[in-house]
């Protein structure tokens, strides 16, 4: 995907976890009032990232079947305490394994991008590449195939966005209802 952002001169923003440590939310809802998360790490950081970007890549490893957990520790903190809106910044979700649970994983890390009135770029197949070690991916042809693929769909519609928000605006934005249950 960072080839094909490349040749077509796409500027982008890279992070990689690695191995730090990231903590989980624990909806403490301290972001509520102070439009931030209480933990001073690089979600915060990622938050203004993300709102001056036009999409957001997330590939993930397997783990267990599904995503790797400080990814999603990371994401639930970015998601939940950021509050600029998202809507039509472009999506795109990658899942790594050595052999199972890329679908699932895939699945799990789009509902960050529907839940926001994000559009999912796609691909030709769900997103997803075989390797165990770091470099073997390099010989699943297929999988790469697929990133370039969804890297070229991704570019297409952040640039079709782009000229329909000067042409039409976004759409109205309503105030958000939530339905409980409980009377
Ligand atoms: C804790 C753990 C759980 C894993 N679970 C799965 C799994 O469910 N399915 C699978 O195909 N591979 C699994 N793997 C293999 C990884 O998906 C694969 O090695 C991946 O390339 C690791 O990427 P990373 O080095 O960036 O973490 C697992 C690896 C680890 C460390």
């Amino acid at each position: 995907m960072v080839k094909i952002f490349n040749k077509e001169d796409v500027e982008i923003d890279t992070y990689q976890i690695g191995a730090k440590p990231i903590r989980g939310c624990m909806a403490c809802n301290y972001c509520y009032e102070h439009k931030e998360c209480v933990f001073k790490d690089d979600v915060n950081d990622l938050a203004k990232r993300l709102e001056a970007s036009d999409g957001l890549v997330i590939v993930s490893p397997v783990y267990y079947g599904s995503a790797n957990g400080s990814i999603i520790s990371i994401l639930d903190r970015l998601f939940y305490s950021s509050h600029f809106d998202k809507r039509f910044k472009v999506g795109a979700a990658f899942a790594v394994a050595r052999r199972a649970g890329t679908t699932a994983t895939f699945d799990e890390l789009n509902k960050y991008f529907t839940i926001n009135q994000m559009p999912v770029a796609s691909g030709r197949y769900w997103n997803n590449g075989f390797g165990r070690e770091q470099g073997q991916i390099e010989q699943d042809e297929e999988g790469l195939q697929n990133a370039r693929v969804v890297a070229r769909n991704m570019i297409f519609l952040m640039k079709a966005i782009k000229d329909a928000k000067e042409k039409y605006g976004l759409p109205e934005k309503e105030e958000t209802k939530y339905t409980h249950f409980i009377k």
